[in-house]
């Protein structure tokens, strides 16, 4: 049975009351809350509780840009009366990445920010202690082992000790060709870290499978180093980021065909790497292409309302709920430690709207750096409540594949060659010769695309017409 060693865990949180592991977070843009109220907080809450999310990471860049910035706290005080409010969590997760404008954090904007939050019971907690996370702090050098010292001093001396788990970048983009090597460096390098969360949810520039080899690595070098902060596994259905400047550093997408679903499927199925907590990248990162909320309003009077700029090129009318769908099941399994039951039918799939060797004309100032990894096919995850054949068409290509309620199911159908005129796939559910359920793509694939868009759309076949039913 997978989850053994983390059902041990949770008996142990009960008996000495030290926080349960098994906890998930979602990362969370607060640059992308600026429209927020408090009821739109809620209503974010709610949807990440729905799929097994107990805690927003906040991620937010240093305030002090022309005071430009500085609604952010505003924003992060309202979310904490939202979560008090919804029994949900947050955790601080300070973008150290950031160095726009020349502003960098500084320990006692950290420790009063920390500090106002400290008494809320929305503040997340490991071991009593606040728990913090980051995006970086080993690259830039205002940052480093010093700081971070000097942060988890400040915040002793306060009475408002903090687990600091940050995420540094240099160590897990390392792990990739050297896991054990890397891990070792980390803990040599950052001695006042906790704990670690490492970034690294998508396999770095190459056309790979990912494995949990650097998951283990962090994890049992964390123990071997007697940290008692947690490890925290990110996990992440997808990445492209096109910011069109014609630096090819800055265009890219990562091998993600079937990664989100692979991924999960490794913590349920894998004694062996089994981390404290799950971090789920992103919630609302919409230019990288990995979000899993509904997309943001456009109407500039609504509360959450974001300015998409130039990503609305790829981002518009690319909607990915239904990847909740698999977060939620793959959630449920982690959390209980048994397969959740299978009791409604439902097909997510995914694809991508033009085939990767389309020159479109726009968004092409330069190559998308690894185009050539992703496959040109559509992709579909079943999960149904009893025997039936899943079919998938792209034009004149179709699949089918067997689904039970033993578990999910996956296939895939390839873009066609001739996209003339644009083919949208489309998905049945088939049940004693019958169709049961069938859906077609928001969107068609063709090669006469306006955007360079390695950014897939996601569909459900489902029996309920509302995503938000299940
Ligand atoms: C990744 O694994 C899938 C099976 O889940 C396989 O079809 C695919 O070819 C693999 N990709 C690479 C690059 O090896």
């Amino acid at each position: 049975m997978a989850r053994f060693s983390n059902l041990i865990a949770v008996a142990a949180a009960v008996s000495t009351q030290v926080a349960a592991a098994a906890d998930v977070f979602a990362h969370f843009m607060v640059q992308n809350s600026y429209a927020y109220d408090g009821a739109q907080w809620k209503t974010d809450m709610k949807a990440a509780k729905r799929i097994g999310v107990d805690a927003f990471a906040l991620n937010w860049v240093p305030p002090f840009c022309d005071g430009d910035l500085s609604w952010q706290a505003d924003r992060i005080k309202d979310a904490f009366t939202a979560a008090e409010q919804m029994n949900f969590k947050l955790v601080h997760s300070f973008d150290m990445s950031w160095s726009e404008c020349d502003t960098y954090w500084t320990p006692s904007y950290m420790q009063n920010i920390l500090s106002q939050h400290a008494g809320s019971p929305a503040m997340y907690r490991w071991n009593s202690n606040i728990l913090v996370t980051t995006y970086g702090g080993d690259q830039v050098a205002q940052y480093g082992n010093a700081f971070f010292q000097g942060l988890k001093d400040g915040m002793k001396a306060s009475s408002n000790s903090i687990t600091l788990v940050p995420a540094l970048s240099k160590y897990s983009c390392g792990a990739q060709s050297d896991p054990e090597g890397s891990a070792k460096r980390m803990i040599s390098g950052f001695p006042s870290i906790d704990g670690y969360l490492n970034w690294q949810a998508w396999p770095l520039d190459e056309h790979k499978n990912m494995t949990v080899e650097a998951d283990r690595a962090f994890q049992s070098a964390l123990k071997k180093a007697g940290k008692t902060g947690p490890y925290i596994m990110s996990i992440s259905p997808w990445q492209y980021k096109n910011l069109n400047n014609g630096n090819p550093w800055d265009a890219w997408v990562q091998y993600s065909d079937t990664l989100f679903p692979d991924r999960f499927e490794s913590i349920t199925k894998d004694d062996a790497c089994q981390p404290d907590i799950i971090e789920l990248i992103s919630w609302n990162d919409w230019p990288e292409s990995h979000y899993l909320r509904d997309l943001p309003s456009q109407d500039m009077g609504a509360t959450d309302y974001a300015e998409l700029g130039e990503f609305g090129n790829y981002v518009l009318g690319h909607e990915h709920g239904g990847w909740r769908i698999i977060a939620k099941y793959y959630i449920s399994w982690w959390k209980t430690g048994k397969a959740p039951k299978i009791t409604k039918d439902r097909v997510v799939y995914w694809y991508r709207v033009h085939p990767k060797g389309a020159a479109c004309s726009g968004g092409t100032s330069t190559a998308i750096r690894n185009h050539m990894y992703p496959e040109d096919a559509v992709f579909a995850w079943a999960l149904v409540k009893k025997e039936a054949t899943v079919s998938m068409s792209a034009g004149s290509n179709t699949h089918k594949f067997h689904a039970d309620s033993k578990g999910p199911s996956m296939g895939r159908v390839s873009f066609p060659s001739d996209l003339s005129g644009g083919v949208t796939p489309e998905v049945a559910i088939i049940r004693n010769g019958k169709t049961k359920h069938w859906s077609k793509g928001s969107q068609p694939i063709t090669d006469a695309c306006e955007w360079e868009n390695y950014n897939p759309v996601v569909g459900v076949c489902r029996g309920q017409a509302k995503l938000t039913a299940w």
